[in-house]
């Protein structure tokens, strides 16, 4: 595959993906799923707003939770390293003739909205208010112990197109899966924070969430949540796994669907990867199963269903 040329050295540093808007339609209902069932911590509940953080995380919230009569993703949130990368961020949007504005978010500073040319909606800012990470407040630690977002999955009809706008602010590709011999992208997997991925394009009618995925501290988190979702008569939301991704990212995971279809991946390890040798990992669609794999395939729901942009 011929990718668009790296840009190392961006007018913008945009450093990682670091939040998450959701509609939900239950927010007591998502309250017990993510805080008392999955072990988020709730910084806040205001204005049919549920802000939860990570164990490990020292920012105010990296998922938001709105009520919302249709459930959807409102926004995919990044951060950049200060305000002054906001300006000309806004303006790359704008030279591409993109939607871009600022707008007041509680909680965040100056806050740029912004849309890709696959139409994802994307939200930037450089800080937020902070709470105490909790990493060794262990009374504090249960169900799947979420430690931080670490990256979200998007669908899209046009791959190569998002490829090419991510490429061109900065984003690098770890690791691709093309259909089988050929050089047709089926998966994208773009970093800014030099692991394997910050966000993801698959290719299946969008824009629509596919998942978020957070970390967790060990394999045993990953049963741990199942046993937590059956108890708290979530068990059927379990979707796939707890598996190993023999392919992209070779990590261990669940998936899990919230109560208002949202998919959910925790998963425990991710590599470094920064330097300048480390060429794209290529993968075939059949590469990630079969006989050298064990666990059975991706379920169609998760090969098929996801998020409706909001
Ligand atoms: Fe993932």
């Amino acid at each position: 595959v011929n990718f668009p040329p790296l840009t190392l050295n961006p007018v913008f540093n945009i450093t990682r993906a670091s939040h998450v808007v959701l509609g939900v339609r239950d927010l007591a209902k998502s309250k017990i799923f993510y805080c008392d069932m999955m072990g988020f911590v709730a910084t806040a509940e205001e204005n049919e707003t549920l802000y939860l953080r990570g164990l490990e995380e020292g920012c105010h919230h990296s998922l938001t939770l709105r009520r919302s009569d249709e459930p959807g993703c409102m926004r995919l949130g990044m951060r950049v390293q200060t305000d002054a990368d906001l300006e000309p961020l806004k303006a790359h949007f704008e030279k591409h003739g993109l939607p871009a504005e600022f707008v007041e978010v509680a909680h965040q500073k100056r806050t740029l909205h912004a849309t890709d040319p696959v139409g994802t909606l994307l939200e930037f800012c450089a800080s937020m208010e902070t709470r105490p990470r909790l990493i060794l407040k262990m009374k504090h630690h249960h169900g799947a112990c979420p430690m931080r977002l670490d990256h979200y999955q998007v669908f899209t009809s046009d791959v190569p197109r998002a490829l090419a706008f991510y490429m061109e602010m900065g984003f690098r590709v770890s690791e691709y899966i093309v259909r089988d011999n050929t050089d047709d992208l089926f998966m994208v997997f773009l970093h800014r924070k030099w692991n394997p991925h910050d966000i993801v394009f698959t290719e299946s009618p969008g824009p629509r969430l596919h998942h978020i995925a957070f970390t967790s501290p060990e394999s045993y988190h990953l049963f741990h949540l199942c046993d937590m979702a059956a108890s708290f008569g979530f068990g059927d939301l379990v979707e796939y796994g707890p598996g190993r991704h023999f392919g992209p990212g070779y990590a261990q995971f669940v998936y899990i669907r919230d109560p208002d279809g949202h998919r959910i991946e925790c998963f425990n390890n991710h590599y470094q990867t920064m330097d300048i040798e480390d060429e794209p990992v290529r993968f075939n669609m059949s590469d990630t199963y079969g006989p050298n794999v064990w666990g059975p395939d991706r379920p169609e729901t998760r090969r098929k269903e996801g998020s409706p942009r909001k």
